[in-house]
């Protein structure tokens, strides 16, 4: 994989931020807060060389299916086209700037805006316009308007494995280079047959898009927050582990734990007299906890975030393709899109709709997610140049098997700062 075109820094960028170090390993909070940094990275990241995820192929099965989702915090329709292909743009009207599709998601031959019902194709050309030759001999639109010059703004649409992703560089390579070897094995494991989507659930979290990435790329947390995956045996530091990151910008990451003897993992809560291990608790019907085999490898978590807005998850039986969709640097919308395999069985769909709640707004394991990055929003409102301390294991590069790490916060905060010119070189007293 070609690393993403990362543009110079300028010295006006960096005094937005200053990253004492290159590695990742200390990020100023004003990352969390400051307005003129989310506006950057629309435009940076969102706009920029990259891919973003907008939904299932599954979701837009039939022509005419659409979606209305986001890229970043600009509105965007995917849809399925009449020759049965994908197409996206930007969900604002070419005329005055209304939002063309006010639903969330349907199947239409094509839309029209409801201001002056303009009206636009599947791809997004513009065919038909309101008295456009004028009335009863009054003038239309002027005799050089020209309809093929003034259709929505379409976006370059690509799918990988059944994952639908658009962008709006020209110059950012092919998706799947953009995924990268690594990354994509992973996807292959989880997007081996064909998927059912299931439904999704929507929730808001009053901190920065960031915070959750953050999250999302922390093993550490995940036995010590969550008292439902200890108590339960679903992920305890013990259990055997990979953390590995792609091979480009090193922001997508993946994390697998894989189930042990109980009996092993308990020990490292007992020695350390971690709170969070109680072995008191029991489940009076845990086939919640049910994890029926269907992959080679048996995970119990399979947490791959795919910057900048998908996590690919596997929690048991359980799978969803997570959007973090920013709105504004103290909130973002996270949607869960449950799936199942076109050819589940009963008793496993079943399952796989019991096991979502574990995950999603009041999920026994999610809802600390959010909480806990609302209490780093809420603790990061001033000192914009103080930092985080992201060490664990911070010498020990090379160590992918553990759970007890924070190197992939690292990678995602070494690439964030080249791609936003936020480069510790540049930053007084690097
Ligand atoms: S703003 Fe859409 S038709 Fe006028
Ligand atoms: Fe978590």
């Amino acid at each position: 994989m070609n690393a993403i075109d990362m543009s110079p820094p300028s010295p006006v960028d960096a005094g937005l931020a200053h990253f004492p170090r290159a590695d990742g390993s200390r990020t100023p909070y004003g990352v969390f807060t400051s307005p003129e940094i989310y506006a950057l990275e629309q435009e940076r990241i969102f706009r920029g060389p990259t891919w973003s995820f907008l939904g299932l192929e599954a979701e837009i099965k039939a022509p005419g299916d659409f979606k209305s989702t986001f890229i970043g915090d600009t509105p965007v329709v995917m849809t399925r086209t009449d020759s049965g292909g994908l197409a996206a743009w930007v969900n604002r009207c070419a005329h005055r700037g209304a939002m063309v599709c006010r639903q969330l998601r349907g199947n239409a031959t094509s839309h029209a805006c409801v201001y002056h019902q303009w009206r636009y194709d599947l791809e997004g050309n513009l065919f038909g316009v309101p008295f456009l030759r004028g009335l009863n001999g009054q003038a239309g639109m002027p005799a050089d308007f020209d309809r093929a010059a003034n259709g929505l703004r379409k976006l370059r649409v690509e799918s990988y494995a059944g994952l639908v992703f658009a962008t709006f560089s020209d110059t950012v390579e092919p998706l799947a280079d953009y995924i990268g070897p690594t990354m994509a094995g992973y996807i292959n494991r989880i997007f081996h047959k064909p998927v059912e989507y299931l439904g999704c659930t929507r929730q808001y979290s009053n901190s920065n898009w960031k915070l959750y990435l953050e999250n999302v790329k922390d093993p550490y947390h995940a036995s010590l927050l969550h008292l439902f995956h200890t108590t339960f045996n679903i992920f305890r530091v013990g259990m055997k582990a990979h953390c590995a990151t792609d091979e480009g910008h090193g922001m997508h990451s993946i994390i697998m734990a894989i189930k042990q003897d109980q009996g092993e993992t308990s020990t490292a809560y007992k020695d350390q007299k971690i709170r969070s291990f109680d072995s008191g608790f029991q489940l009076e019907d845990d086939s919640i906890l049910a994890l029926i085999p269907e992959y080679e490898v048996l995970a119990t978590n399979h947490i791959q975030p795919i910057f900048p807005q998908l996590v690919i998850q596997q929690i048991h039986n359980t799978l969803v393709a997570r959007q973090l969709l920013p709105k504004g640097p103290d909130h973002f919308e996270l949607v869960f899109h449950f799936f199942g395999y076109a050819d589940d069985d009963a008793e496993m769909r079943k399952l796989r709709i019991k096991q979502a709640n574990l995950v999603g707004p009041a999920g026994y394991i999610s809802m600390e997610d959010t909480e806990a990055t609302e209490l780093v929003q809420q603790g990061v409102v001033r000192d914009a140049d103080a930092t985080s301390i992201i060490d664990m294991a911070r010498d020990a590069p090379e160590q992918s098997d553990t759970l007890i790490t924070e190197k992939l916060i690292r990678s995602f905060w070494a690439g964030y700062q080249k791609l936003m010119g936020f480069d510790a070189a540049a930053a007084v007293g690097a």
